[in-house]
């Protein structure tokens, strides 16, 4: 750690809400989410107990992918505000002591930014090499082919061939979010001065960073390997994540990050190697903060089929849990906890159970999972009123998301009524869509998303609206809400939870998830506080003791989910928390 640099660490401390703008809360009557909705309900969210906001992707866009392609840096979505409405929201959250992160979405722009536009215009233009283009490649019949084999995000080549220059731009996600080449000097400090600087000197705290592994391409722009023999284009993560310059990038970020003490949380897919991850966070490197990474998101999800549905046990997801808590130990990174993001199902409908009479417990069984656990937590919105995945009823074309939208022709395409019905399986439990229905503010029509109900939203709202919604759950003393607030003021008093040590207890049970916390840097044996949590993730009764190392018998309950609060057993998707000093 490098103290002189003027980096407080404030992050570690942080409890983040994230904010996805279009589902939020509509202040006009548009149907789509706007920052004046975000500013009017500021106070609830300061009285949740959270202190910092991420607030995705807000900056103008064609919304092709929902402002995860900007065609401008530094202006807003119109639908959304103007930049005076962001200096207010800005205002408004140091007001109340909240900080804000942006998204930082510069791996790639929108096809539509004036710097793609005017690389598209020649091969001499000076923008040309600040996007990444390549002569066809020719098969043995004279066939025109992309430059290498690697899938974009919609199952298709990377590459689009562009007729006007005669060659192809690489994109890993959708043909309109064309790659910037990052080896381009010019291109890179531009992108500190215009994305980066623009907003920190406006007073944002830090981003959460897009797609933070994929700025440095391999040499030569390697194929990747076939591992789905069938296919004509490969997953090509294994080539072109965590690419050879990645570092020297992010230390260039990291020194203009340092001057603002600017906390950054990067998204760093397919990196399984606790090495590899703790390169981008110790912080003596002082590259990010913290990353997400996805083993967790990864349970149920095939590899190589964005919504392919596969079973995964408790088991996995206790030594998920317990890998990433305990990577950290003996370095000076810091880890994330988080369970849900605008590109994940609802973690009741993945993790516990969403029947309706389960909906209750679950959301408060992962909201205790989550206090008790070590790194700065993530809420992502409507996480704390218990919403779930949109009901497996909805058609098709309820589906917003590019890549839902696609799943979807492509399995049209391969035909059979039961390939139709898989698909429409697979993307209700799978899609991004589940995180991005309105969230349910009151029981009125569309749960009350735009101040005039009368108003239809972007996104049809999740039909369990009338009884899973803020202002209800604002009466009621055992609901979701009033867990979230209680379990985030017990993390608030109790060092331990956010900042201890993790211990996994009873591996091998296959319905409870039980762990102990110790405070950090202290071994079994020293005396000091305890933590146990124990959760059941069943359907049916279980029973436990607390261990005598977190005091048995001893310990004080100081949360708990229950209905009967009795102390060794727990009824369905019901939890306990207790503290104990030894
Ligand atoms: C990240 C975002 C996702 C987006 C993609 C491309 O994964 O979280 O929503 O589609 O990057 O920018
Ligand atoms: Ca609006």
């Amino acid at each position: 750690m490098t103290p002189q640099d003027g980096r407080t660490f404030w992050f570690r401390d942080a409890v983040v809400y994230q904010i996805w703008p279009a589902s939020y809360k509509d202040s006009n009557n548009d149907g789509i989410g706007d920052i004046q909705g975000i500013i009017s309900t500021l106070d609830y969210v300061a009285s949740l107990g959270v202190n910092t906001i991420w607030l995705s992707p807000m900056y103008d866009s064609p919304q092709i992918d929902m402002g995860y392609d900007i065609s401008d840096y530094q202006a807003v979505y119109p639908p959304y505000g103007t930049l005076s409405d962001m200096d207010e929201l800005i205002r408004e959250c140091h007001a109340r002591g909240i900080k804000l992160i942006l998204d930082l979405v510069i791996n790639h722009t929108s096809d539509q930014h004036a710097w793609f536009q005017e690389s598209k215009k020649d091969k001499t233009n000076p923008k040309r090499d600040w996007y990444i283009w390549r002569p066809a490649k020719y098969s043995a019949t004279g066939e025109r082919r992309p430059p290498n084999n690697w899938r974009g995000a919609l199952n298709q080549s990377a590459w689009t061939w562009e007729e006007h220059t005669q060659e192809y731009y690489l994109h890993l996600f959708t043909p309109q979010q064309p790659d910037l080449n990052w080896a381009n000097d010019e291109c890179r400090h531009t992108l500190y001065r215009d994305a980066i600087e623009f907003w920190l000197k406006r007073g944002v705290n830090g981003f959460r960073v897009d797609t933070v592994n994929l700025y440095s391409k391999p040499e030569g722009l390697p194929d990747a390997p076939i591992t789905d023999p069938n296919a004509e284009w490969q997953n090509g993560d294994s080539v072109f994540c965590n690419g050879p310059r990645m570092h020297e990038y992010l230390q260039e970020m990291g020194t203009i990050f340092a001057r603002y003490d600017a906390m950054t949380v990067g998204e760093l897919p397919s990196t399984p190697r606790v090495e590899d991850v703790l390169r981008y966070i110790s912080a003596s490197r002082n590259e990010l903060s913290q990353v997400f990474q996805f083993d967790i998101s990864a349970l149920g999800r095939s590899p190589d089929d964005f919504y392919a549905r596969s079973d995964f046990s408790l088991q996995q997801l206790k030594e998920v849990v317990e890998r990433w808590q305990r990577f950290i130990e003996g370095t000076d990174a810091w880890p994330t906890v988080f369970l849900e993001n605008h590109d994940l199902p609802r973690a009741i409908s993945k993790y516990a159970s969403d029947r309706p009479e389960d909906i209750t417990a679950s959301g408060k069984l992962l909201a205790l999972m989550q206090v008790g656990l070590t790194g700065t937590l993530y809420i992502y919105q409507g996480q704390e009123i218990g919403m779930t995945n949109v009901p497996r009823s909805w058609g098709h074309d309820e589906y917003k998301d590019v890549i839902a939208i696609n799943y979807y022709r492509d399995a049209a395409a391969r035909g059979s009524k039961e390939t139709l019905v898989k698909a429409l399986d697979d993307i209700n439990f799978h899609a991004r869509d589940n995180a991005r229905t309105p969230v349910q503010w009151t029981s009125a029509p569309h749960g009350g998303f735009s101040e005039d109900p009368a108003t239809t939203p972007w996104m049809r709202t999740n039909d369990n609206y009338t009884s899973i919604n803020v202002a209800a759950q604002e009466q009621d003393k055992s609901s979701v809400l009033a867990f979230y607030r209680h379990a985030l003021a017990v993390r608030k008093k109790h060092d331990l939870l956010g900042k201890g040590e993790f211990r996994l207890v009873g591996r091998e049970h296959e319905k409870l998830f039980m762990y102990i916390k110790l405070p950090q840097g202290s071994s079994e044996e020293e005396k000091g506080e305890r933590a146990f949590v124990v959760l059941n993730f069943s359907s049916e009764m279980q029973t436990y003791t607390v261990p005598e190392e977190a005091g048995g018998e001893e310990a004080n309950v100081v949360l708990d989910s229950s209905v009967d609060g009795k102390r060794g057993s727990l009824g369905p998707w019901e939890g306990r928390m207790y503290i104990y000093h030894t």
